[in-house]
């Protein structure tokens, strides 16, 4: 059962059922896994917030439907608990799979009604030695777990074994989840090709109106986004969009807001459409009237070229900081050229990134893994090397950080790189570049060679910008 409508991108038979064995085969023979989807989510009295199923259950089963929970024995045996067919329900709410089609339909063992829960669980965890759940994922979920196990307990004086570990399932999915098979791969990449489609739009639009007189506001632009996004079969959007026009573009949670967009100032987008589950994540910052005037040119060239250095550190073998440490440097020397950075106060380049002196300009990283989450998971610590901890003092703050050495790049790993600059007024701080906010965000697929770049349907390039603009 495909819950979206891709005709073209199916998932290969079997896809799921392979991820639940690899699953199984982590638990050694004798543990269970369980695994819930996310719960519905009141938004004010009887209207929920938009469903949205869990990333860890759909990746290992394709199934979007609420109230659905899955069980993985370690001998590979697949159970799932999901919504029983309901005539009047369904009438209200949608069609549902229910237990009696699950097992065709998604390829799992035995299925029943999650009505049934409480009562089949205990006999699945009985006589295992460990059971495995997603750890502080879901409110209440170890709760249950106890009361499962309380009730496995009850039963031991008539022979049954209790299982005495609880094992974080969230390590192995993790693991998994971090390199993208094709399928994914597939998706991912018509998630960003949605995504730059929608920058293109955005940006066309703000100059065309602005051309045509007609007043701009950030929702504006969000609109043309969403359409985009939908027009092409996404979700929606993977992430709350942010389009923030002009002195905006520094608050780095800024959601759309219903600032006008004049046309001497630039406009920061960063969104991207959730495709088939998977997110793309993309941020372009563009003039509103399509002219980068001088000092925006020379911000936005030093952000771009910092964000050159990081593409070429994103390569197989390289660590994932190696991007954020090569965005640094370019962009620290550039803040020093420019008086941004005061040479007689930060030092020279190395002094100035030793103390962090960029900090106020820069204070986020270069990227994140993307993937089913846009903040996807995955441990950012190289797992061979996690026992391998320094202790020093972060010079900025003065307080102690333990860090361990970074992940190694791998291909088939999906991360974003995405430098900026924030520049707010500062009597240090050359007016010129006051209130001037420039990020720009692509999304990196690892390979052999050269970081495949899925997001480069919308240019980043100055002249192809303002070419762009100019149709
Ligand atoms: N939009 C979220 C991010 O870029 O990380
Ligand atoms: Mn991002
Ligand atoms: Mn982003």
């Amino acid at each position: 059962m495909t819950p979206f409508a891709l005709p073209d991108l199916p998932a290969p038979a079997g896809l799921y059922a392979e991820r639940r064995a690899r699953v199984a085969a982590a638990l050694g023979p004798d543990g269970i896994a369980l695994v819930p989807t996310a719960p519905e989510r009141p938004r004010n009295r009887d209207s929920d917030h938009p469903y949205r199923h869990d990333s860890y259950f759909f990746y290992l089963t394709g199934f979007s439907e609420p109230n659905a929970w899955l069980a993985i024995a370690g001998d590979g045996g697949t159970t799932l608990f999901c919504q029983p067919k309901d005539a009047e329900r369904e009438i209200w709410d949608g069609y549902r799979l229910g237990p009696d089609a699950a097992p065709a339909a998604l390829g799992v063992d035995a299925a029943h009604s999650v009505a049934e829960l409480d009562a089949k669980l205990p006999r699945l965890l009985e006589n295992r030695d460990a059971v495995w759940f997603p750890f502080a994922t879901h409110a209440g979920l170890e709760a249950r777990v106890a009361g499962w196990l309380g009730a496995v307990r009850a039963r031991t004086r008539a022979g049954a074994l209790c299982p005495e570990a609880q094992h974080d399932l969230c390590g192995v999915l993790d693991e998994m989840r971090l390199f993208k098979d094709g399928h994914e791969l597939g998706l991912m990449r018509r998630a960003a090709q949605i995504s730059a489609q929608a920058h293109v739009r955005a940006m066309q639009a703000s100059a065309r109106w602005l051309r045509d007189g007609r007043p701009v506001r950030e929702y504006h632009l969000d609109a043309e986004l969403l359409h985009e996004f939908r027009l092409h079969g996404a979700e929606g959007p993977a992430y709350t969009s942010i389009v923030a026009a002009g002195a905006n573009a520094c608050v780095l949670h800024y959601r759309a807001g219903a600032t006008p967009v004049l046309p001497d100032e630039l406009v920061l987008i960063d969104a991207g459409c959730e495709y088939a589950g998977y997110a793309g994540d993309i941020t372009r910052t563009f003039p509103a009237g399509g002219r980068f005037a001088g000092p925006q040119r020379d911000l936005y060239q030093l952000v771009l070229a910092s964000q050159e250095a990081a593409i070429a550190a994103t390569r197989a073998g390289q660590r994932f900081n190696d991007p954020h440490d090569a965005t640094v440097r370019v962009l620290t020397q550039g803040l020093l050229d420019l008086g941004i950075l005061d040479a007689a106060t930060a030092g020279g380049l190395d002094d100035a990134i030793a103390q962090r002196a960029y900090a106020p300009f820069y204070m986020h990283r270069t990227g994140h893994w993307l993937g089913l989450d846009v903040h996807d998971c995955g441990s950012y610590v190289e797992p061979s090397e996690a026992r391998q901890a320094v202790a020093r003092t972060d010079p900025a703050t003065g307080q102690p950080v333990v860090s361990r050495p970074s992940r190694i790049l791998r291909p088939g790993m999906v991360l974003t790189v995405e430098p900026g600059l924030y520049v707010r007024p500062g009597p240090a701080v050359p007016e010129a570049f006051w209130n001037l906010g420039i990020r720009i965000e692509d999304d990196a697929v690892v390979t052999e060679g050269d970081a495949e770049l899925t997001t480069r349907g919308v240019p980043v390039r100055i002249e192809e910008i303002e070419a762009l603009m100019a149709e």
